[in-house]
């Protein structure tokens, strides 16, 4: 298990290189992820050498004169064939008739083998162009070039890719790997600050599911972290992603049971989303309520003691997350999490902590401890 110092920026403070290797598959997919300052700059020259002669980025149009224009002028540079198709910003992006134009797009632009699509943008655009690459021509290399702190912590690491239906989130998509993440934490200083906190709330996932030094270097570091001192900021990204590699490595395609642990929190969080309407709260902001219900169902069950839910609750609270959700139905969330894709026959199962860095699968909670949990936790 990688381990982090809680008394300095870690050993890697200026820029890293995180292999990832899945032990049951060909060598070809395995990559790495590449962390620093600055490093779009020469994104060129890094994908140019790998045999690529023609890249398509597909970018959210939020960055499309900053950090896509970047990795633009350095293909250019290196004289690599390159073409930008922008998509909108926001959720709704991940839509078939947004995947559909996106087909359309590369198959005007003739694109072949040696051709590389280049995600620039947050989780959106990663799962959207990645599932375009998945899916187009049965399937094209992709590289993932997260701008967001929720895309650099989580969703560009581990394969995953997909599109929403109009009754669900991600129900279409492939795990799809790319064949490397460049992560340039400076992509992350033109970030409006309540997105750069929802990234937070999963930063404090990890080191509650697997990493005790880690959470105890959050406490420690909260305000270095709020003010995205650069060093802080690259520490917490080149720790997230190792912790996220080592728990992917193990469970590609969710099949084990341990890739679950990275839904801490989310179970709830879903449901909370759903209720509240797409758009209300940010992803992260609601996972941060879901994981201190999930703490409060954990110490109710016995499992915890009552500090670990203050201690989670207050580093939440000092990166300005909720932690109390509106007053929702308690029925109505029952339901809805009762339908989530994770519960297995309509029987609730959660992600619930044992201590601060390690959490286990709890299955068939009584459903009015779950209602008393859920009631507490609002205002
Ligand atoms: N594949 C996975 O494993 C995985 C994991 C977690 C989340 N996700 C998915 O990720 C999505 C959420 O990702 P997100 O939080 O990055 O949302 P997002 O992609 O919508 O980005 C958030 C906002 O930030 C803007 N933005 C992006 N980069 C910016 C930058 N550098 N400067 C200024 N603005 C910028 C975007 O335009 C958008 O408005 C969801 O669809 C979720 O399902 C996937
Ligand atoms: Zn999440």
């Amino acid at each position: 298990m990688p381990r982090s110092n809680p008394n300095d920026f870690g050993d890697v403070p200026q820029g890293c290189s995180i292999p990832l290797n899945f032990a049951r598959s060909s060598h070809e997919r395995n990559y790495s992820i590449q962390i620093g300052r600055g490093i779009l700059r020469t994104i060129g020259s890094e994908i140019a050498s790998r045999n690529i002669s023609r890249v398509v980025i597909i970018a959210d149009e939020a960055v499309a004169l900053s950090h896509s224009l970047t990795c633009e002028k350095s293909f250019l540079d290196a004289g690599v064939e390159t073409s930008v198709i922008r998509v909108p910003s926001g959720e709704q992006s991940k839509s078939i008739q947004q995947a559909e134009q996106l087909w359309i797009a590369l198959a005007s632009l003739n694109v072949d083998r040696r051709t590389a699509i280049i995600a620039v943008g947050g989780g959106v655009v990663g799962d959207l162009a990645g599932f375009v690459a998945a899916t187009f021509s049965r399937g094209l290399t992709v590289w993932q070039v997260p701008t967001t702190l929720v895309a650099q912590v989580d969703s560009a690491v581990g394969g995953k890719t997909g599109i929403n239906l109009p009754c669900g989130k991600n129900l279409v998509g492939a795990f799809w790997q790319p064949s490397g993440v460049i992560v340039d934490i400076h992509a992350l200083d033109t970030l409006p600050s309540r997105e750069y906190g929802s990234g937070l709330a999963e930063v404090v996932k990890y080191g509650m599911i697997l990493d005790p030094t880690f959470f105890s270097w959050l406490e420690s570091h909260c305000n270095k972290i709020r003010l995205r001192d650069p060093d802080a900021v690259e520490h917490i990204v080149s720790t997230c992603c190792r912790l996220k590699v080592h728990v992917v490595e193990q469970d590609e395609r969710e099949e084990t049971g341990l890739r679950v642990i990275l839904n801490y929190g989310h179970t709830f969080a879903h449901a909370i989303e759903t209720a509240s309407g797409y758009g209300v709260l940010l992803h992260g902001e609601a996972v941060s309520i879901g994981m201190v219900m999930a703490a409060r169902l954990a110490e109710r069950l016995g499992m915890i003691d009552a500090d670990i839910c203050s201690r989670q609750e207050f580093l939440l609270t000092s990166f300005d997350l909720p932690v109390t959700s509106a007053a929702f139905d308690p029925d109505i969330l029952l339901d809805i999490m009762a339908r989530d894709k994770k519960s297995v026959a309509g029987r609730l199962r959660f992600v619930l902590p044992e201590c601060i860095g390690k959490v286990r699968l709890v299955d068939s909670i009584d459903h009015n401890i779950v209602k008393e949990v859920l009631t507490a936790s609002s205002r």
